[in-house]
């Protein structure tokens, strides 16, 4: 499915019309392509007084190859703007950001990235620090609707050295492994369409991958609904990181999820997840074929869509059986065999339907906010088995399902976002991707919308 009219808008033709008429102007993104750098430019660092996160971010950019630019220096353009808020514990002093953003508002590159980093307020140790380091939250989803040309702005909330320690790893011991993977996501093309969001860090044991190219290498990984859509992209992006994909759809979508599963030397299971037997099956042939599957994409959905004094019961229960309680299912019965290992990763799809609604979605809106849950009840009692559990949570994206919204509300539901498009299925596959990789294991009970920063549910 294409958008044409972003097609046409990147013509010259295109530019002059969008500019005398005021129109919506969506930029080209900047996507990953193995061996880019992860900026296009230099990155310039901030802190506010106190903060103890300058030095490991420092440490990460500089491993990565960015650029660190000098603040002293004559202006010039940033492939990023990163400032440490973590020092900040009183309103007053939010100043500071006004301060060193206010300066750099016009000096972005296109695509370029803002990521504000500071305390989970829950473990502030004043009321007054809780307050300013929630108040980030405002800033950075402002700066997401006001940079344009495709720059997007994450918060990334990073728990405490002290309280990593007892629980995972310890953000100020020298590897700072655990947000490494998080930074070095954010900054690169691989978060285009990713905006707007806030990314708790902490907990969980992470690893650095020996080649970040390959940050899968060797991870047994399922991936539900590979057959078409943003599985076949899952299917894709995660070979090409290294993992051994096991492809798994319906047997009636065999022929795609053949194809698919040759083009990356993955493998296929035809299943129905919501076959009686479905969760045996699957356990015996990962235990038999693989031994184990240290990561499990719930990405299967279905939509029966009508408004609910028109919607059958078949059509509430096929949605909350194929999108939620074949979840669970499945879940039970891989963690009860012990199949997903320590280090393992459990990553629904959820939908933007979920946290905001949709006329006509009541079952589906349902069985995504039901993820939703699965997440915030999962993450917690899997974390001292050391398995992650997180959600993305896709707005527009550019696949059959959505090429069926009839003309008008699918032109209104693609502008509809800071980046005035729809994301592709690869977007998804990227942000699933980072939450996949074993350098990520303090990222967990995270629901991460890829949307665009859509003005839905925001
Ligand atoms: N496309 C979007 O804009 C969008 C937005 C939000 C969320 N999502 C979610 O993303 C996921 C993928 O969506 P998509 O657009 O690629 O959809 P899609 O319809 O193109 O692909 C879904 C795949 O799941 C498979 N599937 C359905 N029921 C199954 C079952 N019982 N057992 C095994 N496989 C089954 C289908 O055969 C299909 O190959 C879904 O969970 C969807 O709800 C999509």
């Amino acid at each position: 499915m294409t958008d044409r009219y972003a097609s046409f808008v990147q013509s010259a033709a295109g530019r002059a019309l969008v500019k005398r008429l005021g129109l919506p102007d969506p930029p080209r993104l900047r996507r990953h392509h193995p061996g880019d750098p992860l900026l296009a430019g230099p990155a310039l660092l901030g802190a506010a007084t106190g903060g103890r996160l300058a030095e490991p971010i420092a440490e990460i950019l500089t491993a990565a190859g960015v650029e660190l630019a000098d603040p002293a220096a004559t202006p010039q353009r940033y492939g990023a703007l990163l400032f440490d808020a973590t020092g900040i514990t009183d309103s007053t002093e939010l100043r500071q950001l006004y301060d060193f953003f206010h300066p750099q508002a016009r000096a972005v590159l296109p695509s370029g990235r803002v990521i504000v980093l500071g305390t989970p307020p829950q473990e502030c140790a004043t009321p007054r620090e809780a307050t300013a380091q929630r108040a980030l939250e405002g800033l950075v989803r402002s700066i997401g609707k006001e940079f344009g040309r495709g720059t997007t702005a994450q918060l990334v909330y990073v728990t405490r050295a002290g309280n990593a320690a007892a629980d995972g790893p310890d953000l100020s011991a020298g590897t700072h492994t655990g947000l490494a993977s998080t930074l070095r996501f954010i900054l690169s093309g691989r978060s285009a369409y990713v905006s707007g969001q806030v990314i708790r860090v902490g907990g969980g044991a992470a690893s650095t991958p020996a080649d970040w190219d390959r940050p899968l290498d060797g991870q047994v990984v399922l991936v539900t609904g590979a057959a078409r859509g943003i599985g076949a992209a899952l299917a894709k992006v995660l070979a090409r990181d290294g993992a051994k994909v096991v492809a798994l759809d319906i047997p009636a979508a065999g022929d795609a999820l053949a194809a698919v599963a040759n083009d990356i030397g993955g493998t296929a299971v035809q299943l129905d997840l919501t076959a009686p037997d479905a969760p045996t099956r699957l356990a015996e042939h990962l235990a038999s074929r693989h031994g184990r599957v240290e990561v499990v994409v719930h990405n299967a959905g279905i939509t029966r869509d009508k408004t609910l004094g028109r919607m059958d019961a078949d059509r509430w229960d096929q949605v909350i059986d194929v999108n939620l309680s074949s979840q669970e299912r499945i879940n039970d019965m891989l963690l009860e065999r012990e199949l997903i290992p320590a280090g393992g990763r459990i990553i629904s799809v959820s939908s933007i339907a979920g946290i905001a609604g949709n006329r006509g979605q009541t079952n589906y809106a349902t069985s995504k906010a039901g993820v939703i849950g699965l997440v915030d009840s999962l993450a917690p009692a899997l974390r001292a088995r050391g398995i992650s559990v997180n959600a993305v949570a896709p707005g527009f994206i550019e696949t059959r399902l959505t090429a069926r919204i009839p003309l008008v509300v699918r032109e209104a539901g693609r502008r509809m976002n800071s980046l005035a498009q729809g994301g592709l299925p690869v977007d998804v596959a990227e942000t699933i991707g980072w939450l996949a990789w074993p350098a990520s294991g303090a990222v967990s009970g995270n629901v991460v919308r890829v949307c665009g920063q859509s003005l839905l549910g925001a």
